[in-house]
């Protein structure tokens, strides 16, 4: 084993994967050689490994390889040929089990350990941090070696020496990320698998997520990698997340951040919810794509429950929200034609200014945003804008060709802007008097988010369509739907629209699994007493860079006094651990997971309110 390392290449990082940890004599003096001197070295260990020919109880080389690294004991072991390891560089992180001559040993040649007491008293972030300023000491590189028996072994069982009460898997996984960006790492090494004792494969996950985590890109090079090979339609904050869980993502340096984004809207339940990875996982191995040229057994029960729980007679599945909306539009388009009358090819739409309904060129073509429209023309005719707020404008636009009034309750993208009191009542009596579909996209307001299921119901208003997304795929997968009664979605015959993928048996299994969480759990209530709170809290803080507080239910918008930035804001935030971005009219977003408790949204505001009083101009 040293020979071989020793001859690998100067900048190659091995990973080592082996049983008994004897085999690190081989790995680390092999480091050794290769590099010309001996590495600091971090040896995560339930045991110290450091018995020597004289000390030991069976004889067995298991017990010696440590002792024997430091130079001591077993010739076999010891004169492995390289350099010996510097003790004062040495050290060992998790151990709870020794006989007294190996930590007499060890204290007496000044290696460092971090015993199991310590780390629970100081937590293994602080620990593993001063451990590889120990074996970083010098500079010129270093290794960790992970004795698979240091972790808990009712996670990790399948170990030779199982000792109770050891690490958390997780937390070692995250404190491993930490030597991505150290560019002084010469090895891993990960030993004492049994695999015969991991009958479910368990340890031999869990030993290749130690892996990944530990060698795996830095953020700095997968930002580059993104920036090389992707397209440069969207310009990212300098984060790169690796997992989430509920209301927290993590970086892939291990850093934590509450998440006040949730993807737009879309992550309502939290990252990762039991109940919907469940459902993910389950309808994945049973069937995931049948198209719609058969039936599956999966999207009836989704419809039948999309229909009861937001009262409408059918719905038509599709996958993202912009195909929702286009479903929608021809909907309407075809009704106009067929149902009320509109001569072919005359059909209008009304849209509203600052409205942000997705990035098609159809839709584009409603929008007000400069940026959204230029380069993209021409777009399709029949498409009208008016003032949102403003139902006296709407009913002024609306001619005998008009079909339909597409409009967000509250407009997300557009700024966070909630309209003015009786706004949408009045325009849903509008368009009943004018014979225009009404037609609400809640793709990004609906499920709860505005302290409601739907953000219409604010205003007791029953759409003639409604438009839903983001929350319906549960943050896990596209899932969106058209909903509307017979009278408008029968103007779709076979072969009028589809999609191949809309209505996945998987997308129709979590949609269910959605639906029925939302009738359980009624996350608009949590949505609506935390958003009150939120926005109070803000507004008693008396920032002067705050222009307004506003929104519903926890869809909240802080828009910013010009001479400030949003963006900029947003940029702080990130250094303070708060994920969130800015929107239109310099807007500062804040749309936590509806699962937040009160507690933890309390913290985030507080540095929310901290960031924005010292916020630079
Ligand atoms: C109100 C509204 N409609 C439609 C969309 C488009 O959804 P998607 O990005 O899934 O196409 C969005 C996205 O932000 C939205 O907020």
């Amino acid at each position: 084993m040293a020979d071989r390392i020793a001859a690998l290449a100067a900048d190659a990082v091995p990973l080592v994967l082996g049983g008994d940890h004897a085999v690190a004599a081989g790995t680390w003096r092999g480091i050794a050689r290769r590099a010309g001197h001996a590495p600091g070295l971090v040896w995560v260990d339930a045991h110290l490994d450091s018995h020597t020919a004289t000390t030991t109880h069976s004889g067995n080389i298991h017990g010696m390889p440590l002792a024997a690294l430091l130079g001591e004991g077993d010739a076999a072991l010891a004169g492995v040929p390289g350099l010996p390891l510097d003790p004062a560089r040495t050290c060992i992180v998790g151990a709870r089990a020794w006989e007294p001559e190996e930590r007499q040993l060890l204290e007496r040649l000044g290696v460092r350990i971090f015993d199991m007491a310590e780390i629970a008293r100081r937590g293994l972030t602080a620990v593993f941090r001063d451990a590889l300023a120990i074996a970083r000491a010098q500079g010129s590189g270093f290794g960790l070696s992970l004795d698979l028996d240091a972790l808990d072994p009712q996670a990790l069982p399948a170990v030779t020496c199982p000792e109770a009460s050891g690490l958390d898997p997780r937390e070692l996984a995250d404190a491993l990320l930490a030597l991505r960006g150290c560019d002084d790492f010469l090895a891993l090494e990960i030993v004492e698998y049994r695999p015969d004792l991991d009958a479910d494969g368990r340890c031999a996950r869990w030993i290749a997520e130690f892996a990944a985590a530990a060698l795996g890109p830095d953020g700095a090079e997968l930002r580059d990698k993104e920036r090389r090979h992707g397209a440069a339609n969207y310009a990212p904050l300098p984060v790169v997340f690796q997992r989430g869980e509920g209301v927290w993502l993590w970086d892939v340096a291990g850093r934590r951040y509450l998440d006040m984004m949730s993807a737009y809207s879309a992550v309502s339940f939290g990252h990762g919810h039991p109940r919907l990875v469940r459902a993910l996982t389950e309808q994945a191995q049973r069937l995931a794509l049948t198209s719609r040229a058969f039936f599956s057994d999966r999207l009836p029960v989704f419809l039948e429950r999309l229909c009861a729980t937001f009262g409408y007679e059918r719905a038509l599945p599709v996958n993202t929200g912009l195909e929702a909306v286009e479903t929608a539009l021809k909907a309407a388009r075809k009704w106009g034609y067929t149902v009320k009358g509109i001569a072919d090819g005359e059909a209008e739409v009304i849209a509203c200014d600052g409205n942000f309904h997705g990035r098609s060129i159809t839709i584009v073509g409603f929008s007000s945003h400069r940026q959204y429209r230029d380069g993209f023309g021409p777009f399709p005719p029949g498409l009208r804008r008016i003032p949102y707020g403003d139902a006296d404008a709407l009913e002024a636009a609306i001619t005998p060709r008009t079909a339909a009034f597409l409009v967000e309750p509250i407009q997300g993208e557009g700024g966070i802007v909630v309209p003015p009191a009786g706004y949408l009542a009045r325009c849903a009596e509008i368009c009943r008097r004018h014979g225009v579909l009404l037609i609400a996209d809640e793709v990004q307001t609906g499920l709860g988010r505005s302290g409601r299921l739907l953000a219409c119901e604010h205003e007791g208003v029953r759409p003639d369509g409604l438009i839903l997304g983001k929350a319906l795929g549960g943050g896990l997968l596209p899932v969106s739907a058209f909903l509307a009664d017979r009278a408008v979605m029968d103007v779709f015959r076979p072969g009028d629209h589809g999609s191949t993928f809309g209505g996945n048996p998987l997308a129709a299994a979590v949609g269910t699994e959605v639906l029925a969480l939302l009738a359980e759990t009624r996350p608009w209530e949590n949505a609506e007493r935390l958003g009150e709170a939120l926005r109070a809290q803000l507004r008693t803080a008396a920032l002067p860079c705050v222009r307004e507080v506003r929104g519903r239910g926890l869809l909240v918008g802080v828009e910013l006094d010009p001479a400030f930035s949003a963006a900029r804001s947003a940029e702080c935030l990130l250094a303070r651990g708060i994920a969130t971005r800015d929107t239109n009219r310099n807007v500062l977003r804040l749309a936590p997971p509806l699962v937040i408790d009160e507690a933890t949204l309390r913290e985030g505001a507080d540095i929310v309110a901290d960031t924005l009083s010292s916020l630079p101009r």
